[in-house]
């Protein structure tokens, strides 16, 4: 990993990362912690939370597990409250608790559709207002970061529960950095291209191999986690004071490359790429 920060960046901080249990949440988590923020990690299932706050503390920083389904509103205010009774006033949020599985639309459930835009949109719904309120009541500026996704914004075929709930909680992102300036909230996307996690590995991509995969992200890789981790810092820390209502994306230009027309040259051995384009140019 490469480290651009001083250790005591995020030292003013209090933050919940929803999520935090697993997978892209607990990475987060743990870099957070690393700068000096204290962390709280919410969820449904206690051991992975419970898991990531030992790491945490075993590093020497300060973590609480709060047990929570971030679609129940009452369960994220009694899981605020418990937070803060052990680590203090909160001033962030990270909303990236998310559930997701690939289906052909027409035999989706309304129970299927509901469970992801429950959990996504919902969820940072209920976990952002309840953090708001705090803020504003206290007078205090802070910040919150959505776990978008690049399909946020160009929808995503045998993914449309995920699609509209994540373009749900762009919409929410961008109407409350307007809404909310006023009181000192700053209100950031996040959209992680291709990174390896246990849950995506799981629930993602039957049938597509890795090869087939990366040749469609001109870096040619998966998104190291520290790399996306180092993002939320930045964006969670007083260096971004002027940043607000943005998505950042980070994916290895794969977005971009879907839509090029001719970006498939880019995926090919460049000798080849050159022979092929050279076969266009007119004759002398
Ligand atoms: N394809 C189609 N429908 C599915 C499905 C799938 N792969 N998985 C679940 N469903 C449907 C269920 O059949 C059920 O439908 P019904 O109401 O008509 O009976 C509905 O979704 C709810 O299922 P349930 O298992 O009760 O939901 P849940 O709220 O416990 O789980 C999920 C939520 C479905 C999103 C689950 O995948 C989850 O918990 N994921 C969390 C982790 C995750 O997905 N991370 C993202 C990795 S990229």
């Amino acid at each position: 990993m490469i480290d651009p920060f001083r250790p005591d960046l995020l030292a003013s901080k209090t933050t919940v990362v929803t999520g935090g249990g697993t997978g892209l949440g607990s990475s987060i988590a743990l870099r957070l912690a690393s700068l000096g923020a204290s962390v709280a990690v919410v969820g449904r299932r206690p051991e992975p939370l419970e898991e990531t706050a030992r790491a945490i503390r075993e590093r020497g920083g300060r973590a609480f597990a709060a047990v929570a389904d971030v679609r129940d509103p009452a369960a994220v205010a009694a899981a605020f409250d418990a937070i803060e009774h052990a680590l203090g006033p909160l001033n962030q949020l990270v909303n990236n608790a998310a559930g997701n599985f690939l289906a052909a639309s027409e035999e989706l459930s309304p129970g299927a559709f509901d469970a992801v835009v429950r959990i996504v949109l919902h969820g940072s719904f209920n976990c952002t207002t309840e953090l708001g309120r705090r803020l504003i009541a206290r007078g205090r500026g802070g910040e919150v970061l959505a776990i978008t996704t690049t399909y946020a914004e160009s929808g995503c075929a045998f993914a449309i529960p995920s699609a509209c709930a994540k373009a749900g909680v762009l919409a929410l992102v961008r109407s409350l950095a307007v809404e909310w300036a006023h009181y000192g909230i700053r209100v950031n996307a996040l959209a992680p291209g291709a990174f390896r996690t246990e849950g995506a590995a799981a629930r993602l991509m039957p049938g597509l191999d890795e090869e087939q995969l990366l040749r469609r992200v001109p870096a040619g890789r998966f998104g190291e986690h520290w790399e996306l981790a180092n993002l939320v810092a930045y964006l969670l820390s007083d260096a971004s004071p002027y940043q607000t209502g943005d998505q950042v994306t980070v994916d290895g230009a794969r977005q971009l490359f879907s839509g090029q027309p001719f970006a498939w040259y880019a995926g090919l051995d460049r000798a080849e790429a050159k022979r092929l384009l050279a076969t266009l140019k007119p004759r002398k």
